[in-house]
């Protein structure tokens, strides 16, 4: 039996997470969270909002899911990581955040970090058992989002509404608004330099607009191995859950005879400066990743509410990242003042960009 904490189980990814427990006997619900939503009798413990550290403690889990959205879902990372539970971890946002500190939870907890994220479980599966050196770039594919193949002056006047159409995943509303921007690819490349210890120079970033292939690893001596399959969230959180298991899921195999077409295209970083962005910040290190992480999750807000125009949104990420000194964080509370910092400047700029 494995003791199973749900984080976010109110959310896409939560209740998937919730279905796949419900299926597998040898999973047991023990804990649950959400943010706002009741969740009563949904697990034999529940919490919304609050400290989920103090949640988990309670439940002793063997395996955490953070699929909190959000710097929000920090703490129980750190938690599970500290204690060497293993974490499946769809909560992109802590690790791109917490960065190094995230790691020498890890290292201090020994326990296992299973990425849920689809690229990153694909990578895993592509890598495990690989010595790095072999290893010549990871390939993390892209849809392009809702937006794909537009000029940046086409961009100006886009809507929520347009932005939350998302092409092949279906998805919770955040995400998928940095799928539009290409901000998830960012945070998604910095998540995979701390998954997988591989500078940002070895990770690349390609479109794959059916969401088909989830990675690829090329290896020194010419050959690549990818991920494929329909673009499914259960596939990866059943990974994560089940490991090393892989149980079956019952999402349909891929239809090869069908006649099956994979076309790749480079991402426009003119049209999309939030994958740039981000490049630079993970480059930059220190608090960079966690300022540039907070600044999105504001300019995604306020673009959300209507406060903010499309473009607005990399503009705010870069001139918060241009304002933030980026000193590395040596404990949690240095973190979330460089969070709470960079959230103050980026809310500063929402009202200058507003007004011009
Ligand atoms: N959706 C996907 O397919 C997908 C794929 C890859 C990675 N991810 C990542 O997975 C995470 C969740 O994404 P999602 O799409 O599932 O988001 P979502 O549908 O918006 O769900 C977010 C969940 O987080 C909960 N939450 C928010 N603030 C919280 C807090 N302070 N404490 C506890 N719970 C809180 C929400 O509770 P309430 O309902 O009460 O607000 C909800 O259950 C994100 O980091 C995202 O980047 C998602």
């Amino acid at each position: 039996m494995k003791r199973v904490a749900v984080l976010g189980a109110t959310g896409s990814i939560g209740k998937q997470a919730l279905e796949i427990v419900d299926a597998h006997p040898e999973l047991e619900l023990v804990a649950a969270a959400s943010g706002a939503q009741p969740i009563d009798g949904l697990a034999p413990l529940t919490q919304v909002g609050g400290d989920l550290a103090e949640l988990l403690e309670r439940a002793e889990p063997d395996i955490v899911l953070n699929a909190v959205v959000g710097f929000a879902g920090l703490g129980p990372t750190l938690w599970a990581l500290e204690h060497g539970v293993t974490l499946a971890l769809a909560n992109k946002e802590s690790l791109v955040a917490a960065g190094e500190l995230a790691l020498g939870a890890r290292e201090r907890g020994g326990g296992l970090l299973l990425p849920v994220d689809s690229e990153h479980s694909a990578a895993l599966q592509c890598l495990e058992g690989r010595r790095l050196e072999t290893v010549q770039s990871l390939v993390l594919t892209a849809s392009g989002g809702p937006f794909r193949g537009r000029a940046r002056e086409e961009l100006s006047d886009v809507t929520p509404a347009e932005a939350l159409a998302h092409p092949t995943w279906n998805m919770g509303p955040k995400i998928t608004i940095d799928s539009a921007t290409l901000a998830n690819k960012g945070l998604e490349l910095i998540e995979a330099h701390f998954l997988f210890g591989l500078e940002y120079e070895r990770v690349e970033v390609v479109v794959q607009p059916t969401s088909v292939v989830h990675a690829l690893v090329r290896f020194r001596d010419g050959a690549a191995l990818a991920h494929l399959g329909y673009p499914d969230m259960r596939v990866p959180i059943s990974y994560a859950l089940t490991y090393p298991e892989r149980a079956a899921t019952p999402v349909a195999p891929l239809d090869l005879a069908g006649g099956l077409v994979l076309e790749f295209e480079p991402p426009d970083l003119e049209t999309f400066p939030l994958l740039a962005l981000a490049r630079r910040a993970g480059e930059q290190g220190g608090t960079y990743p966690c300022a540039y992480n907070a600044a999105n999750e504001v300019a995604v807000t306020a673009f959300v509410e209507g406060r903010l125009p499309f473009l607005g949104m990399p503009a705010l990420v870069e001139e918060t990242l241009a304002a933030v000194d980026g000193t590395p964080a040596r404990d949690r509370e240095e973190l979330i003042e460089a969070d709470a910092a960079a959230r103050r400047l980026a809310e500063r700029e929402v009202g200058a960009l507003s007004r011009s």
